[in-house]
């Protein structure tokens, strides 16, 4: 069996969530990644918390300690998934990160199981190395003939090294691809021959002196040098479960894009598992445990818990991130209750992180750079006034208030946030304990502003 794998992009899911978390750019820490400093990369304060998720970011960058699992908790709105986003901008790019939140797994159309081991192989990367042949040099002349009825088209395509110069006769497909790249007479270009994909290296240092050809950012490069075929080794990585689908016969590589892959049969799974594990022993191969963040994850339920339970003791396992605001709860599926609503055989094998609600000052600088992020200027009332909400309310209310009340300040033309607006804005949108309040019995105003 062959297997294909292409490079994917990383995936973005949940735009809403991410927005939330616009204004954060890493974990803050410091050049050795050990210890957190108060204020950086738009994180602020939770130092213990941001801390010992630095020492997470290790042991995944290491790429050697998977089938862990790590649950963060603590009150709302006191950044657990800020810090888990944190880890996720501080992973390189090759590094697989994946996010789904407890309750999702109810809303697919396949089953709770099958969404699970999705985002358990989304989230674990096969770094694979392979030799492709290139043709590389400087294009001498392309010639193109067009046919009279328009249809197929032909070509030719004369390349050079400075030590020799060969024809190539090109297909519509290749012609299409040096006309997508723009490449004339002069300039360097890669042509990969398994896929027929050109890129363009740059222009030769010998037309140097053809102005009209170029623009002010254009790249010189020397002329290739040696044979113009070459074998060059790439190496780019693929999450199991990209690889699972381009495989899976019933679906294919387009299912990819669409997003709507279905079931994936076990036994694809599993001649995969056997592929990889071979490529690895033959060193094409190797395993890049990602991060698999569960956010809410007291949604799940008894069944989905002892399949994470049993995914972790896998040999092919990502670590696992699980964040919940909930202490002593039920778990859904049984009538126990337990820390966090995680069954104690789960309790038993993971770490626990806490997060703890803010300081005024905390709240005040969360804000500021929220305000900045959203570029609304806040005048200083206003913003003490919104760090209050903050502390009696939520700091997500807060935070959600800068938006709503700069409609309010442009309604009046005014660039910049006042009291009022703020007021205004509070009386308009309520938080959850007004909310709650106002729907049972009428009383006098929850929170005096002032
Ligand atoms: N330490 C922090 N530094 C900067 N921004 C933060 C910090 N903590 C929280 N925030 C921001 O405050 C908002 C609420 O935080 P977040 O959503 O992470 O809370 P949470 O602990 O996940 O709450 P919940 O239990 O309700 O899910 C988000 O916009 C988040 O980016
Ligand atoms: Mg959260």
């Amino acid at each position: 069996m062959s297997l294909t794998t292409i490079p994917q992009e990383k995936e973005v899911r949940g735009l809403n969530l991410i927005a939330a978390h616009s204004h954060i750019t890493g974990l803050g820490l410091d050049a050795d990644g050990l210890e957190p400093k108060p204020v950086s990369q738009g994180m602020v304060g939770q130092l213990k918390a941001r801390k010992a998720a630095g020492v997470i970011l290790r042991m995944v960058r290491q790429g050697k300690i998977a089938g862990r699992a790590v649950l963060v908790a603590g009150p709302p709105s006191t950044g657990k998934t800020a810090i888990a986003m944190g880890i996720s901008q501080s992973l390189g790019s090759d590094v697989p990160f994946t996010t789904i939140s407890g309750s999702e797994i109810y809303s697919l159309d396949i089953s709770k199981t099958e969404a699970l081991t999705q985002a358990f192989r989304k989230s674990i990367g096969v770094r694979i190395k392979e030799e492709t042949e290139i043709i590389e040099g400087e294009v001498v002349e392309i010639q193109i003939d067009r046919s009279v009825t328009g249809g197929h088209k032909q070509g030719k395509l004369t390349i050079k090294t400075t030590d020799m110069e060969t024809v190539y006769e090109l297909g519509t497909k290749m012609i299409e691809g040096l006309a997508k790249e723009k490449v004339i007479a002069g300039d360097a270009i890669s042509i990969d021959k398994a896929t027929g994909r050109v890129t363009k290296l740059g222009r030769s240092y010998s037309r140097s002196r053809d102005y009209d050809a170029m623009g002010a950012d254009t790249k010189f490069v020397q002329c290739p040098e040696g044979e113009l075929q070459r074998r060059k080794e790439v190496i780019h990585t693929v999450s199991l479960h990209d690889i699972d689908v381009i495989n899976s016969r019933t679906q294919g590589f387009l299912a990819l894009f669409s997003g709507d892959v279905g079931e994936i049969r076990a036994e694809v799974r599993e001649q995969i598992n056997a592929k990889v594990a071979e490529w690895r022993e033959e060193g094409k191969a190797e395993i890049v445990p990602g991060v698999l963040f569960i956010d809410e994850v007291h949604m799940l339920d008894i069944e989905a818990f002892s399949f994470i339970n049993r995914a972790l003791e896998d040999e092919l396992a990502p670590i696992v991130i699980m964040a919940t605001n909930r202490g002593l709860t039920t778990t859904r599926g049984t009538s126990d209750k337990s820390a966090h609503g995680l069954p104690v055989d789960l309790l038993d094998r993971i770490i626990i992180v806490s997060t703890h609600p803010y300081n005024a000052d905390e709240i005040r600088e969360i804000l500021t750079i929220r305000a900045q992020e959203e570029e609304v200027d806040l005048h200083a009332d206003a913003l003490a006034i919104l760090t209050k909400i903050g502390q009696e309310s939520s700091l997500r209310y807060a935070a959600n208030l800068i938006a709503t009340a700069n409609l309010i300040a442009a309604k009046r033309k005014s660039t910049i946030v006042e009291v009022g607006d703020v007021k205004r804005s509070y009386s308009l949108f309520l938080d959850s304990k007004r909310s709650v309040e106002f729907l049972s019995e009428p009383k006098e105003g929850a929170m005096e502003l002032n």
